[in-house]
């Protein structure tokens, strides 16, 4: 291995000596170090983690412990595990269309199932899930827990312009929520316990994009966030006094990674949601309010040098999920100043690596890259290390080490 200029390669490429890559590691000091600063930027407000940015049950009990309250999961199947895993509070941030999760939650199927129901809120954002869950069994006797899914996107022009944010609830008014919220009363087989309301547009989208036009398109960023920010916080506390005329709420939740303090200063909010904060992938380096610290990095093998100015690594195509695009591709970060080729990105089996580092690098020596998402590196890897100062303290399986692929 060649001599690690750098000391933070150096303290990596030490700590995991004894590790062959490809492996995934979590920094501790990084990972405590920025969950301290979600619970600061929201300045009081509980925190509930969002589970799909970890992955890992040890880091999820790790964040939870440093004081994140409840889970964001993302699939009902999850919930379920981790309700089994002893795990409470769980609201399922996504509309489920599984019958059989459904059977499970209702306590049709299996037994003991009654505190887990309790312990489990699923999403909904129109009649067709309140009649699946019905359909699953729940009964006046057995209640199912449900939480309003409200949109939070920005339609500047009202209904007949464009329209700024994720597709996903169909509610966008009091009037629409207040609709659900009392078809939900009139069903014995429902409870309401909580309203939710996702801003993506504000929480996902850093304002401060890389790139010729960044400082461009970051002041217009900024611009629209702060638009949609002030109407969002208008509307969800119309929206909320709405729904909470109709049943008391136990939670309000909102927001995400890239907006928590905004969101958290709203009233009407009891709750924001953050995960990804924990990790701080590529994507979370765009914004100009915070600045989390690097915690999950992979360690991938120099295996060719197909030139002198070009190292090539095995495997590396993890790509992230959203709108294709360059801001999706892992990145390498140690050592510092390596690239991605332009027409090979990260490959399935092999990724060449180019720029002045790749001159020193050689076969064996170690290539530390940055995902640009969180929780989706868990999916290639069955076990993360968790490194805290120099060393390997534990070795831990991710969701996917523990046989389970929710997503
Ligand atoms: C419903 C919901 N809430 C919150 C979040 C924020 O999660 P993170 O902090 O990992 O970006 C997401 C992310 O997609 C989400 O879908």
């Amino acid at each position: 291995m060649t001599e690690a200029a750098d000391p933070a390669r150096a303290r990596l490429d030490a700590a995991t000596a004894h590790l062959e890559p490809p492996f995934a590691v979590v920094d501790l000091d990084a990972f405590d170090a920025n969950a301290a600063d979600l619970l600061r930027r929201a300045g009081g407000k509980p925190v509930r983690l969002a589970s799909k940015s970890v992955r890992v049950r040890a880091l999820i009990e790790r964040a939870l412990g440093a004081g994140l309250q409840g889970i964001l999961a993302f699939t009902l199947p999850e919930a379920l595990w981790l309700a089994r895993h002893g795990h409470d509070d769980l609201v399922v941030a996504y509309p489920t269309a599984d019958r059989a999760a459904l059977r499970e939650l209702a306590g049709v199927e299996g037994g003991g199932r009654d505190r887990i129901r309790e312990r489990v809120t699923v999403m909904v954002d129109s009649r067709e899930h309140l009649d699946a869950i019905r359909a699953a069994g729940a009964s006046a006797a057995a209640p199912v827990r449900v939480c309003l899914d409200v949109d939070a996107g920005w339609w500047p022009l009202g209904g007949r312009g464009p329209r700024i944010g994720a597709k996903r609830s169909p509610l966008h008014t009091p009037a629409a929520a207040a609709a659900l919220a009392r078809e939900i009363a009139a069903r014995p087989e429902l409870v309401l316990d909580g309203l939710m309301s996702y801003e993506a547009h504000i929480a996902g989208v850093g304002d401060r994009p890389p790139g010729r036009l960044g400082a461009l398109a970051g002041a217009a960023i900024a611009g629209m966030q702060s638009a949609s920010g002030r109407e969002l916080a208008a509307r969800r506390a119309e929206v909320v006094a709405a729904v909470s005329a109709v049943a008391p709420l136990r939670f309000v939740n909102g927001g995400g990674t890239g907006s928590v303090e905004r969101t958290a200063a709203e009233a009407a909010v009891t709750e924001v949601a953050a995960g990804s904060g924990l990790f701080a992938p590529t994507l979370f380096d765009a914004y100009r309010s915070f600045t989390p610290r690097p915690a999950a990095l992979f360690a991938l093998p120099v295996v060719r040098r197909p030139s002198a100015g070009v190292a090539t690594v095995l495997g590396g195509g993890y790509l992230a999920s959203g709108a294709a695009g360059g801001d999706r591709l892992p990145r390498p970060v140690l050592p510092a100043g390596l690239r991605l080729d332009r027409q090979e990105g990260a490959g399935e089996v092999q990724t060449p690596v180019t720029g002045e580092a790749a001159r020193t690098l050689r076969v064996g020596d170690r290539v530390w890259f940055r995902h640009a998402k969180a929780g989706e590196l868990c999916e290639r890897f069955d076990a993360v290390h968790l490194i805290r100062g120099g060393a390997v303290v534990e070795t831990v399986p991710t969701y996917r080490g523990e046989g389970c692929t929710f997503l």
